[in-house]
C-alpha cells in the first residue's frame, strides 16, 4: 500500500499546499506516506486511523516528528476526529472515504474540525467510490463546505487506476 499509494499521496499534499504556519489533519493515513510528506511542510500534524496496526507504522515513518511532538496520531475516525471545533487549517484523506461507515457525517465532523478558510482535499481510486463524483460534491455542499470541485487524476504509477480527487473549502 505504501508503494503502490505513494503518488496520489504526495499529489494530494501537492494539491493542498500546506504552508509551515498551518496544522493539518490527515484521516486515514494508512502506513503514513501522506503524513509524513505533510509533515515535512506543515507546523504540525495530526494523523487519525482506526486501526492500530496502521497507527504503528505511521509512528516508525515519523518517527522524530513523534518524538518532536509535530506528528501527533490518535485512534479515531473520519467521523470521530476527536480534534477541537476549527482548530484545523487542512484536511486530507486518500483511499478511505470509501470505509467511512457515515460518510455524510464524516463530512460533517471534517467541516467541523477546519477553521473557516480551510480547506479539505480527498482522493479515491475511481473503482471503490461508492458514488459518482458528482454525488460525493453534492454531498460535500450538504455539509457545509463551498467552492466544491472534482475531477479524474490519472496517478504515474504503473498499472494504478484512476484517482477521483475533490478540493472543497470552509466558508469564511
Ligand atoms: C486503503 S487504506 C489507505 C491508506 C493510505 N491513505 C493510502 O492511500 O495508502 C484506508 C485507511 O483508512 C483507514 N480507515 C478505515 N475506516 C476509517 C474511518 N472510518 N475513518 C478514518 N480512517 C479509516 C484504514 O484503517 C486505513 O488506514
Amino acid at each position: 500500500m505504501a508503494r503502490g499509494n505513494a503518488a496520489t499521496e504526495h499529489h494530494v499534499v501537492e494539491v493542498a499546499k500546506p504552508t509551515e504556519q498551518e496544522c493539518v489533519l490527515v484521516v486515514g493515513p494508512g502506513p503514513g506516506v501522506g503524513l509524513a510528506a505533510a509533515a515535512e511542510r506543515a507546523r504540525h500534524v495530526i494523523g487519525v486511523d482506526p486501526s492500530q496496526e496502521m497507527l504503528d507504522l505511521c509512528a516508525q515513518r515519523c518517527a522524530d516528528a513523534v518524538e518532536a511532538g509535530t506528528v501527533v496520531l490518535r485512534h479515531a475516525t473520519a467521523e470521530h476526529t476527536g480534534v477541537d471545533d476549527e482548530s484545523v487549517d487542512v484536511v486530507l484523506g486518500v483511499n478511505t472515504l470509501h470505509l467511512w461507515e457515515d460518510r455524510a457525517g464524516a463530512l460533517r465532523e471534517l467541516h467541523r474540525a477546519l477553521r473557516p478558510g480551510g480547506r479539505m482535499v480527498l482522493s479515491a481510486h475511481e473503482k471503490w467510490l461508492p458514488v459518482g463524483r458528482h454525488a460525493l460534491a453534492r454531498e460535500t455542499e450538504a455539509a457545509g463546505f463551498t467552492d466544491v470541485q472534482t475531477w479524474v487524476w490519472q496517478p504515474p504509477t504503473p498499472f494504478a487506476g484512476r484517482a477521483v480527487q475533490l478540493r472543497a473549502w470552509r466558508q469564511h
